[in-house]
C-alpha cells in the first residue's frame, strides 16, 4: 500500500531485539502457515503453541478470530481485500517477532506474491520468516469441511471460495512442507520444532 504520511521518521530506542531475546531466552520469528481452508493450519498452530509453552518459549497466534473479527473486520474475500489482509497481518507478525515473540500466523494467504512481500519485509529487517505449507488435498479438506463452507461453496451460496472458484497458489520453496492429510499432528509439530532449533531460534 502507498505511504501516505509525510514527515514521519523511525525512532530508534535503546533496547534492541538482542536485549529482548536475552531477556526471553529465545529469538523472535514469524512462522507463516499457509494452506486451504480446512487444511489444518490452526490445528497445527494451536498444538505448536502448547508445545512451545511447555518449553518456556513465548508465542502468539494470529488467526481469523483475532484479526478478521478485529483489525481487519473491514475486509472481505476479493483478491484486493485478501492482499490487504495479508499485508496488515504481515506487519503485525513482524512487530511480534521483533518484540521477541514467535508469531504463529495462520491464514489461507492464497497469493504467492503477497506471502513473498511479507517474507521480504522480515528479511530486510534481518528477521526470520519461516513459511510452513500445510499441504492437504482439496478432497481431504473438503471431506473434513469443519464449518460446512465447502458444501455452501459447491451449492453456490458462497462465491469466490478458495479451492472451488478462487485460486490457491502453492508455495514453491516453503521452509517446511507438511502433508496434513498423511502426517500425524505430533510429527508435524516435531518437524517445526526441529527447524526452530536448527536455526537457533529456540534451544
Ligand atoms: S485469506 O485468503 O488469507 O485472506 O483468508 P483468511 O483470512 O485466512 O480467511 C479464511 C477463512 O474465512 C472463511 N471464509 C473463506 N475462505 C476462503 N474463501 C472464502 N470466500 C471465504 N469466505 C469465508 C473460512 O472459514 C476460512 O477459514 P479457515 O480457517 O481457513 O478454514
Amino acid at each position: 500500500a502507498e505511504q501516505k504520511a509525510t514527515n514521519v521518521h523511525w525512532h530508534e530506542g535503546d533496547i534492541t531485539r538482542e536485549h529482548r531475546s536475552r531477556l526471553l531466552g529465545h529469538k523472535g520469528a514469524t512462522l507463516w502457515f499457509t494452506g486451504l481452508s480446512g487444511s489444518g493450519k490452526s490445528t497445527v498452530a494451536v498444538e505448536l503453541e502448547g508445545r512451545l509453552n511447555e518449553l518456556g518459549v513465548l508465542s502468539y497466534r494470529l488467526d481469523g478470530d483475532n484479526v478478521r473479527l478485529g483489525i481487519n473486520r473491514n475486509l472481505g474475500f476479493s483478491a484486493e481485500d485478501r492482499t490487504e489482509n495479508i499485508r496488515r497481518i504481515g506487519e503485525i507478525a513482524k512487530l511480534f517477532a521483533d518484540s521477541g515473540v514467535i508469531a504463529l500466523s495462520s491464514f489461507i494467504s492464497p497469493y504467492a506474491a503477497d506471502r513473498n512481500q511479507v517474507r521480504e519485509l522480515h528479511e530486510a529487517a534481518g528477521m526470520d520468516f519461516i513459511e510452513v505449507f500445510v499441504d492437504c488435498s482439496l478432497e481431504a479438506a473438503e471431506s473434513r469441511d469443519p464449518k460446512g463452507l465447502y458444501k455452501k461453496a459447491r451449492a453456490g451460496e458462497i462465491k469466490n471460495f478458495t479451492g472451488i472458484d478462487d485460486p490457491y497458489e502453492s508455495p514453491w520453496k516453503p521452509e517446511i512442507h507438511l502433508h496434513s492429510d498423511q502426517q500425524s499432528l505430533t510429527e508435524e509439530v516435531d518437524m517445526i520444532l526441529g527447524e526452530l532449533r536448527e536455526r537457533g531460534i529456540i534451544n
